[in-house]
């Protein structure tokens, strides 16, 4: 058991973020034992409703990882003596003191006048970042020991609001008790990344143009933004998954090793690599929005039939772009990058191509040499999982070869038990002030400068994107992308 004492607040508790995922991740981290005995979790926002009801709200919600363990229920009626609401407006400071009072409440009945941490968890839109980040900080700030609190994206809509949002939470809130949350970097294979990279010979001589031929980061979903366009409207494909968790992979795959595993040595050099990524050039860029489908006796629905999304708008669902690293490591090598909604199916995946190997020996066997070059995979989801296609001899009499895999699968290897979700490990990370998996405010101003140029040609010239099916494997016009480079998309071969 953990000691110390421990105050949450989730602002925005009647949302569908603090719904599905930071309710859950907070139960789980319960459920495993690794929050401290002494803690409460609160819920603030708008809606009024009584602590009972808002405990039904969440109930349901609160999953055991092991869904048919016996011990379930207890445990979740457990958690929820521990949980509470209380209402109030975002704007209104005599709210948030309110606030203070009743949590002060419930810490000095359960562990008396002890140093407390306070937790805030901005589970909210953007519009009122500002106010609700303010207001906490100012009136329910823990008076015994540290505040830290979690943001979420979007951070901003381009350099200029960003930094501007920056600025205006910078006002209350330290850097250092600012945690910006990418939940791609809690996931399981992204932390792994750095371990296969610099704790394994047989890859560490390898990360570089001379060995690596290609990069290419691919996400795809198979359904559309249904119920979110009004959100998703304003912000494109661009800004909701590249701009983010897709150069952070970027950045993690493609950085110089740091000093040391320390928060601020990792995101040194991630800030370092974001910043020697030359500016995108527009050619290198194909953007797709996805269109309706007849499927069966139904059809599913084009972005621009959501009744939430304005008429004719030409957000792009999709976006497929090459990216280069200007530095020693990477001069030359493409990195692809892939995103989409309403694909075919949900995956997210690295895949490094190398070059072929030298010399003549197989090469009748092989045929074409680039098609039969080394592919390392890294399979963020779903079915994680790492593998490496090599050439191989078919057994048997005669020289046959044939591409297969070393293959590490973790549902395979791991059998253990589900993995647990991003939020959980990012949120525990926070209850132990361990900023490794967080933007620090130089990453994201790195990140919006260079995309904010490409968002603005989008918009100001109204480039129009290449409309696909929904279903489909998106625009063509990301495979002509890809032939300009030498480069075949690894998941479209497969
Ligand atoms: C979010 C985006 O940040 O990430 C969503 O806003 C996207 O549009 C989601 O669906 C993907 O996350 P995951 O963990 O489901 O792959």
């Amino acid at each position: 058991k953990k000691s110390g004492k421990l105050s949450i607040c989730v602002f925005g508790a009647s949302g569908d973020l603090a719904k599905k995922k930071v309710y859950p991740a907070i139960f789980s981290l319960f459920y495993d034992g690794h929050l401290p005995d002494d803690f409460v979790v609160f819920g603030y926002a708008r809606s009024n409703m009584s602590n009972d009801e808002f405990k039904d709200r969440i109930r349901s919600s609160l999953p055991c990882r092991i869904s048919a363990a016996k011990d379930c229920d207890v445990k979740v009626e457990k958690f929820l003596t521990r949980c509470f609401y209380t209402a109030g407006q975002y704007d209104d400071p005599e709210d948030y003191k309110s606030l203070d009072v009743a949590m002060a409440e419930q810490e000095q009945a359960l562990w008396g006048d002890k140093k407390t941490l306070r937790l805030f968890y901005l589970s909210i839109p953007p519009s009122i970042f500002v106010p609700v980040a303010q207001n906490a900080a100012r009136h329910v700030s823990s008076k015994s020991g540290e505040t830290r609190v979690i943001v979420e994206k979007p951070f901003g809509r381009d350099l200029e609001s960003s930094r501007a949002l920056t600025e205006a939470l910078a006002q209350d809130l330290a850097e250092e008790h600012t945690y910006r949350i990418d939940h791609y970097l809690g996931k399981e294979l992204i932390e792994n990344l750095t371990v296969l990279r610099f704790s394994n010979i047989v890859f560490q001589p390898l990360w570089s143009r001379t060995y690596i031929r290609n990069v290419q980061i691919n996400f795809s979903e198979n359904f559309g933004t249904e119920g979110r366009g009004g959100y998703f409207d304003n912000y494109g494909i661009v800004r909701d998954v590249i701009q983010n968790h897709l150069l952070q992979i970027l950045a993690l795959f493609a950085m110089e090793e740091p000093a040391s595993l320390d928060a601020e040595d990792i995101r040194d050099e991630k800030v370092k690599v974001i910043r020697s990524i030359r500016p995108i050039d527009m050619d290198n860029v194909v953007l797709g929005q996805y269109k309706g489908k007849r499927d069966g006796d139904g059809v599913l629905p084009g972005y621009l039939d959501d009744d939430t999304v304005p008429p004719g708008s030409r957000c792009p669902t999709f976006a497929a772009m090459a990216l280069f690293i200007d530095n020693a490591r990477w001069d030359g090598v493409p990195f692809l990058i892939k995103a989409g909604k309403a694909l075919h199916k949900r995956q997210a995946e690295i895949r490094v191509q190398f070059h072929h190997s030298p010399g003549n020996l197989y090469k009748k066997q092989l045929g074409n040499r680039e098609e039969n070059s080394n592919e390392l995979v890294f399979r963020i989801q779903p079915d994680e999982g790492i593998y490496l296609n090599i050439n191989s001899k078919i057994p048997g009499l005669g020289m046959r070869l044939d591409q297969t895999d070393l293959d590490l699968q973790y549902k395979t290897k791991y059998s253990g038990g589900a993995l647990p979700d991003a939020y959980e490990r990012l949120i525990l990370d926070v209850v132990q002030g361990d900023k490794r998996l967080f933007i620090r405010n130089d990453e994201l101003e790195a990140a919006w400068k260079l995309f904010t140029p490409m968002l603005d040609r989008i918009e100001e010239d109204e480039i129009a994107p290449e409309l696909y099916p929904y279903g489909s494997r998106g625009p063509i016009g990301a495979h002509y992308l890809a032939s300009r480079w030498n480069v075949r998309w690894g998941d479209t071969m497969e």
